[in-house]
């Protein structure tokens, strides 16, 4: 049976046929793997099974959904046990801080973090955001991101995750997921998978735009493009323990990102082996039944529309199970699922409720913030959770500077005489900082994009700022002109200044925002604000101008970038909340740049491909994104076609220079590879399921309007669920094999955390010798790619990195190794990993185009 579209019903299991039959399809994966506690997860494991084992029905239900938008105090809450002492749980964005908090520290953005390349930077930000959550009385941080991957190079929400590249992503990614919960919270791998594109995503949005959809964008991708891309880094994400999964608002071959048997249970559950749980998207949600049957195990925030009091889960789980369309396995997986990564990561220890609402910044309001009712309580303690994080943001934010262009005018000394500091981008916002809400406007400089992947600034350090003391401290003139439409008096300034410093960006975010006609994805690549001709007004005046670009990716530079008077370009990326200490550390040369570009930078938007959907392309049905381009993005399409970019990913120069020699690679005895095999055990049931008469609400509860609950209304099931397609044929809806039980066999590619253990296993040892050159220290980061060899792959593809501090005619020898999963290749027939025959060759260097060092790799089975 085919999985296709998908009505927005509490039954639809994902098995209804398609209407569009020619629609690239999802097969069917069932039953839903249930977890059992594997590597380690093996204690909090027994403990979640040791509670669950204890709970009711609704109990267990409860776990699974959240309240309702608004209904308590974090962006998503569940319910609670509190005859076994479960508090709510509670959920906050975002990937790069506390949204919606005060006395919180906005970190600079993901794509900042990949900047870096800097694996103890990722985990240590990862660790200082975890402890500002957990001080807030936050569960779950809804971060990191590595969907978007970054597919287009102008997709909205590429920023909040790392780098088009899945390796040097799976690294970050990876290192970020650890640094939050060793500080004690589940962190969130979001959002899986193929998350794309901002357009489409949501149909009441693409009405908003004017287009009548009726499920969301498709996007179509082979099964090798899906595990050497778009999987990798969730599978390092999976091996690095993560608690929880984020199911996306998209659908995959048109099968819903939240309903997706093949994404959900066959790749994330049983192939990569995930032991936490998979929560929806906010309303991500398009079916109970179908849902629960297909491995999503928390729904958020609980309610079907914000606000609307009902829920494909709460009462409907309850009576799925009741009704026997849900078997109590899966409820009770999805219960031990959570509660396991809760014990994992120590909330149990740590857990306190939220001490701040997302809703107000007043003292005092109601427990029940949407409906004003519940308790009229101190609802923000304002309690102080930055600690020293200022220290880890300016040296993120200093770190990941690309200086991507530099004819010698950098470092600055701090003796100029007169220094100009142009563009709007330089100065504050003057609505405030937080002067558009989820940042949604591009006003004064760019710290921070726009959407939920945001956090409120505690204050927010601006480039003229910090630059303007800096200048006075050396006691020379400052001019800033931060007025985009002042070009007469930014070129009067800057003809009299020893260097004009002209700041310049380009914006993104998420959709349900849009600024100056770009919804969420950036509808070009060019500068915002007239930045093209402030940056050539300075330039014509000023022989010494120097470019910084804040921007969610890459821009185009082409018109200015080789101009004589440009002596410097520096890109910056989103650096959060000490942007302006950030930058001027590097230009004057208090640090010296080390980043590398984690993306291309193209000639021309049409050089990277992958064009964005921004019209429908199925008449009213989902819009369909055909990923034809394979494992093609971003480098590996210019290396494909040739194509030259102006700066290459993994560019990014230094105050000083480094020379590689000597590389060597060592073979080493990796047993041989072995698919996995056996059976799992059969699905524990763990307590008893009752009876509907056991789950009615309690007499005398006060309902809480809008309020999601796990009871039933009465005995009637029908009439308790209030399904208009509430369906007593069960073999209608429920997929074949869907309640099978019983041991199942273990994937070849499964096995473990991340896949199957053998892959992890280092088959090559390599090493280099780096030495600075110059006579200054600096960072140099060596990258090793691998080109694997066969007639459809790319010329090569990063594998390793690493990011080193020496010391002027310092040398040192960087020594890595190779994994079979680094040299692997997905295989369709046999649904495992395979090394090809192919030559393989590793190729090692500063950037995906500087690479003085390359050698074969003998053949490995
Ligand atoms: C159960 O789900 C259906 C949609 O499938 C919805 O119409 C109904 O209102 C829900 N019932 C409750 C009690 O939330
Ligand atoms: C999508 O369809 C392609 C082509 O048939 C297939 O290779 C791939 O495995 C499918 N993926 C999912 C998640 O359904
Ligand atoms: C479910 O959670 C709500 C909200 O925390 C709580 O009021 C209710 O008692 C819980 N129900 C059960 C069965 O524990
Ligand atoms: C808020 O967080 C602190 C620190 O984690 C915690 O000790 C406290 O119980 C919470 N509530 C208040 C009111 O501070
Ligand atoms: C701030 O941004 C808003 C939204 O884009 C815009 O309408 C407004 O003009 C901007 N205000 C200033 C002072 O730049
Ligand atoms: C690209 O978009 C930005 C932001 O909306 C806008 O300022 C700029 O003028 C656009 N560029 C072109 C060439 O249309
Ligand atoms: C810029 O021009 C000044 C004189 O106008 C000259 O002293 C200086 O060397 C020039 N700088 C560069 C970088 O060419
Ligand atoms: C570079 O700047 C100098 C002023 O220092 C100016 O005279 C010259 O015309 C500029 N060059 C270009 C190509 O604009
Ligand atoms: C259950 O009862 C409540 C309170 O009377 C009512 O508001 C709600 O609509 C009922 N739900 C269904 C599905 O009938
Ligand atoms: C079972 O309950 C679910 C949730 O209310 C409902 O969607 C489904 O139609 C019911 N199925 C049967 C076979 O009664």
């Amino acid at each position: 049976m085919r999985l296709g579209w998908l009505q927005v019903t509490a039954v639809t299991a994902a098995s209804v046929v398609s209407a569009q039959d020619d629609l690239q399809y999802s097969p069917p994966f069932y039953p839903s793997p249930w977890a059992n506690g594997q590597g380690e997860w093996a204690s909090s494991y027994q403990r979640a099974v040791e509670l669950v084992s204890q709970m009711t029905l609704a109990e267990k239900v409860n776990l699974t959904t959240g309240t309702g938008w608004m209904l308590d105090k974090c962006v998503g809450q569940t319910g609670s046990v509190p005859r076994l002492g479960i508090q709510s749980i509670c959920l906050q964005d975002s990937p790069l801080g506390i949204r919606f908090g005060d006395y919180n520290s906005a970190f600079p953005a993901g794509i900042n973090v990949a900047a870096t390349w800097d694996k103890q930077l990722a985990y240590l930000r990862g660790q200082a955001m975890g402890q500002e959550f957990s001080d807030k009385g936050i569960d779950v941080q809804l971060g990191p991101a590595a969907g978007p991957l970054g597919r287009h190079p102008d997709g909205g929400r590429n920023w909040e995750g790392f780098s088009p590249d899945p390796a040097l992503t799976g690294v970050l990614f990876a290192e970020t997921i650890r640094g939050i919960q060793d500080a004690g919270v589940i962190a969130t791998a979001k959002h899986y998978i193929a998350n794309e594109q901002e357009h489409f995503r949501q149909t009441p949005e693409a009405k908003g735009l004017g287009f009548d959809i009726s499920d969301t964008l498709s996007s179509n991708i082979d099964d090798k493009t899906m595990h050497e891309l778009y999987l990798w880094p969730f599978a390092d994400a999976v091996r690095a323990g993560v608690g929880a999964i984020m199911c996306s608002y998209n659908q995959i071959n048109n099968s819903y990102g939240c309903q997706n048997s093949q994404t959900l249970n066959k790749l994330l559950k049983a192939e990569l082996g995930f032991q936490g749980f998979v929560m929806s998207d906010w309303s991500a949600q398009h079916s109970g039944v179908g849902a629960a049957l297909a491995g999503m195990d928390m729904s958020m925030p609980g309610d079907i529309a914000f606000n609307d009091g009902l829920s494909f889960y709460g009462t409907n789980l309850t009576i799925g199970v009741l009704n026997g369309t849900i078997p109590q396995w899966r409820v009770d997986d999805m219960a031990v699922r959570i509660m396991a990564a809760y014990y994992k990561v120590g909330r149990d220890r740590l857990h306190t409720p939220p001490n701040f609402s997302s809703w107000t910044r007043d003292e005092f309001g109601f427990e029940h913030n949407a409906v004003s009712d519940g308790a009229y309580e101190r609802v923000n303690h304002f309690v102080d959770v930055q600690r020293d994080h200022a220290q880890i943001i300016r040296r993120v934010g200093a770190d990941s500077v690309v200086l991507l262009k530099n004819t010698g005018a950098l470092p600055l000394s701090g003796k100029e005489k007169k220094v100009s500091i142009l563009g709007e981008d330089a100065g504050s916002n003057p609505w405030g900082a937080n002067g558009c809400d989820d940042r949604g406007c591009d006003n004064g400089t760019l710290a921070m994009a726009w959407g939920s992947g945001t956090a409120e600034f505690p204050y927010l350090v601006t480039p003229e700022q910090a630059i303007q003391s800096q200048v006075i401290n050396g006691r020379g003139n400052v001019f800033a002109v931060t007025d985009n439409g002042a070009l007469d008096q930014m070129a009067k300034v800057a003809a009299q200044s020893s260097v004009a410093l002209v700041f310049v960006n380009a914006d993104a975010g998420e959709a349900f925002i849009s600024v100056d006609g770009n919804n969420g994805d950036r509808k070009n690549l060019t500068l915002w604000k007239n930045g093209e001709e402030v940056i050539k007004t300075a330039a014509k005046s000023c022989n010494n101008t120097v470019v910084v670009i804040h921007s969610v990716g890459p821009v185009l530079v082409d018109e200015w970038y080789e101009h004589p008077n440009v002596t410097g370009i520096l890109w910056a990326g989103l650096p959060g909340q000490e942007s302006g200490n950030s930058i001027a550390d590097v230009l004057y040369g208090r640090v010296n740049p080390g980043a590398k570009s984690p993306f291309t930078w193209g000639k021309t938007r049409e050089a990277y491909g992958a064009p964005l959907v921004t019209k429908p392309n199925n008449g009213h049905g989902a819009p369909q994104a055909d990923f034809t381009e394979g494992v093609f993005i971003d480098y590996r399409r210019f290396d494909q076609k040739n194509e030259t970019p102006i700066y290459e990913f993994g560019y990014g120069l230094s105050y000083t220079t480094f020379e590689f020699s000597n590389l060597h690679v060592l073979p080493l005895k990796g047993a041989e590879y072995q698919p996995a095999s056996g059976k799992t055990g059969a699905a524990p049931k763990l307590g008893k399921t009752g009876e509907a008469s056991d789950y009615q609400y309690p007499k005398g509860l006060h309902r809480v309007r809008q309020y999601i609950y796990p009871w039933l209304n009465s005995t009637d099931l029908k009439s308790s669920s209030g399904d208009p397609h509430y369906n007593d044929d069960i073999t209608k809806w429920v997929p074949e094999g869907s309640h099978d039980g019983s041991p199942q066999p273990i994937l070849p590619a499964g096995g473990g955390a991340g896949g199957n253990p053998r892959l992890y296993e280092d088959l090559f040892r390599v090493s280099v010798t780096i030495t600075n050159t110059g006579d200054v220290v600096g960072d140099e980061v060596p990258q090793l790619y691998v080109s694997l060899g066969g007639p459809n792959e790319p010329k090569k593809v990063l594998r390793k990195f690493e990011r080193l501090h020496l010391a002027p005619s310092q040398q040192v020898v960087w020594s890595t190794t190779l994994s079979r999963r680094d040299l692997s290749n997905w295989d369709v027939q046999k649904q495992d990993w395979v090394i090809t025959p192919y030559h393989k060759e590793i190729f090692v260097g500063s950037s995906s185009r500087q690479l003085p060092l390359h050698a074969s790799l003998p053949a490995v089975q």
